[in-house]
């Protein structure tokens, strides 16, 4: 099977906000790999005036600055032409506008993004920006959760670090398929050395090298986790008949 390659292109006034966090550990290694491409670009340096300004103020008044239109489609159209070059996009590409009013990033968004050649992740600064980049430039608009930020930096590193280590190769296999969000549940404990630390001990089950009582215990932990901290993740989990037993048994615990 071809090595699947996913091009990242992030728009940004501050683009040391992003070359930090995508020049470390898991991302690093991948774009080493050859696995990913990271491209920054600085939206200043496609503002065509003296001071190579990005923000007006807003039409019609009001507080606040706007993110200007031009130099935002031009670092767009740059990055597409670039990715074009290189050969790391098809027709296809997803332009992505991190905002808070945009749909919420979850874990199946980001393996549907984790299926597309290339992504733009256009980080909004400021009071907004302007209309017309949402309705004729961006595809898609992601929000990270119901706060608000400062700016789609802290965003895009999110979307992109998540939908990263989906593409195959950037971690191991194994990790993934025991990772429990993606079944839907929550995760269960994990220990490691020492076995007594403080005086905590680590639950006998784990030293008893049962493996198959080990596993049980994890399974339990994972849907006694879910049911008591996001009992709303239990609708859309894949149980088993016994997993849904053990859940019937817990619920009608007294307390
Ligand atoms: N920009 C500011 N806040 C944001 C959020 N929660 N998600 C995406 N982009 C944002």
């Amino acid at each position: 099977m071809p090595v699947r390659h996913l091009r990242f292109d992030v728009l940004t006034i501050f683009p040391a906000m992003i070359a930090g966090p995508t020049q470390e550990s898991i991302v690093k290694r991948a774009v080493e790999a050859g696995l990913l491409t990271v491209r920054v670009h600085n939206i200043r340096d496609f503002a065509s005036d003296k001071h190579h300004t990005t923000d007006d103020t807003p039409y019609g008044g009001g507080a606040g600055m706007v993110m200007k239109p031009e130099p935002v489609f031009l670092a767009a159209e740059h990055a597409l032409a670039e990715a074009k070059s290189a050969g790391e996009c098809g027709d296809d590409s997803a332009i992505v506008l991190l905002t808070p009013q945009g749909r919420l990033f979850t874990q199946d968004v980001a393996a549907e993004l984790a299926e597309r050649r290339h992504i733009v992740l256009i980080c909004g600064r400021y009071e907004g920006v302007d209309e017309r980049v949402r309705e004729h430039l961006a595809t898609d608009e992601i929000s990270i959760g119901d706060y608000v930020l400062t700016g789609g930096e802290l965003p895009a590193l999110v979307v992109l670090d998540a939908v990263a280590r989906l593409v195959p190769g950037v971690l191991d296999a194994e990790s993934l398929a025991e990772e429990s969000i993606s079944s839907g549940l929550l995760e269960y404990p994990q220990y490691t050395r020492p076995a007594s630390f403080r005086g905590w001990t680590v639950p006998d089950v784990l030293l008893s090298g049962n493996h198959a009582a080990i596993a049980r215990w994890r399974r339990q932990q994972s849907l006694l986790r879910t049911l008591r901290r996001r009992p709303d993740l239990l609708a859309r989990a894949e149980l088993t008949p016994e997993d849904r037993k053990f859940l019937d048994s817990l619920r009608s615990e007294p307390g």
